[in-house]
């Protein structure tokens, strides 16, 4: 998929990164070393490490120190991706274009890679160039919105737990805020406290990532109707034959593509304030409802 051009130097940055902080393969036990590689250099959009960034350069921060923290959050995305795609849960055979970590190396490994990866987004954290306080703040942040309240475990849960059964507009909306909004939400938000955003800013910049989180779940589901498996890298039309709770199942694409563009305009206006100083991260917010994959 092609990226905007700024988008596109972020990824290369990023990328660099993520082959410095990861265990060379030949590091022992070196299955897992492999297989967390596999997954986490098999391509992926590392849209958390720019919003991560992006949002760090509204506030001067230091851009070496929100590109770790942004391979922290890719780090934590990547384990959910190879924990969604595990036969107990979404049971699927393709990811970023290639057979998945369990496919590949079987489910132990790819469990234990998923743990790996967990792991080594905390130690990633530790070393962060970030002051100590602040520092402190990041990795509650990326924790809460990682873990089970109104987070992305506690929203896997409810997504496996309403598969099959009709769905209520609540519930689905807690599903699609907790597994996927709050780690966006916490990615643009450590970027601002990584820098010197104001405790005013903080929040703001908080309900901008709430709101683009969701619209970027809401586009996930519209995208499994629409799109194909080649052009997603990921099996299409899934979500329909597993019974998952979406947007689309709920109210139609009509209405799904209205809330997407609602939810979009709705945390662009959060960013009126910082007016020219904030283009990129609106480019980024525009390309999050526009993509195809
Ligand atoms: C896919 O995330 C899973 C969701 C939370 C919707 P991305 O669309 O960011 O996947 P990659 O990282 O680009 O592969
Ligand atoms: C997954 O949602 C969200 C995660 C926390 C990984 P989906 O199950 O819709 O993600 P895809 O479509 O498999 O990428
Ligand atoms: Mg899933
Ligand atoms: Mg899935
Ligand atoms: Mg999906």
């Amino acid at each position: 998929m092609k990226l905007p051009p700024f988008l596109e130097e972020d990824r290369i940055e990023v990328d660099q990164a993520l082959d410095r902080l990861l265990p060379p393969e030949a590091t022992m036990p070196a299955t897992i070393h492999r297989a967390m590689r596999y997954s986490v250099m098999a391509g992926g959009k590392r849209i958390r490490p720019a919003l991560c960034v992006e949002t760090a350069g509204l506030f001067e921060s230091d851009r070496r120190a929100a590109i770790e923290v942004g391979c922290a959050l890719e780090f934590i995305h990547t384990y959910s991706l190879i924990h969604d795609d595990l036969p107990a849960l979404d049971n699927d055979d393709l990811r970023r274009g290639k057979p998945t970590c369990h496919k590949q190396f079987g489910e132990a490994m790819a469990i234990l890679a998923g743990d790996g990866l967990l792991t080594l987004a905390f130690v990633t954290l530790s070393k962060a160039p970030i002051p100590a306080e602040r520092l402190v703040r990041v990795i509650r942040e990326i924790s809460t919105g990682a873990g089970t309240v109104n987070g992305m475990v506690g929203g896997q849960v409810a997504d496996v737990e309403a598969e099959g059964k009709p769905v209520d507009a609540a519930t689905l909306e807690y599903i699609h805020r907790s597994k996927t909004a709050a780690l966006i939400r916490a990615s643009a938000t450590a970027g601002a406290l990584a820098g010197s955003a104001s405790e005013d800013d903080i929040a703001r910049i908080r309900r901008f990532g709430e709101k683009i989180g969701w619209a970027f779940q809401v586009v996930d589901d519209i995208l499994d109707v629409e799109e194909s498996s080649a052009a997603l890298g990921k099996t299409a039309g899934k979500d329909q034959k597993q019974q998952k709770a979406t947007y689309p199942a709920l109210y139609g694409l009509e209405k799904s593509h209205e809330t997407a563009d609602r939810l979009c305009a709705e945390a662009m206006a959060e960013l009126a304030p910082y007016r020219a100083r904030a283009e990129r991260i609106r480019e980024l917010a525009q390309f999050l409802t526009a993509r195809r994959a």
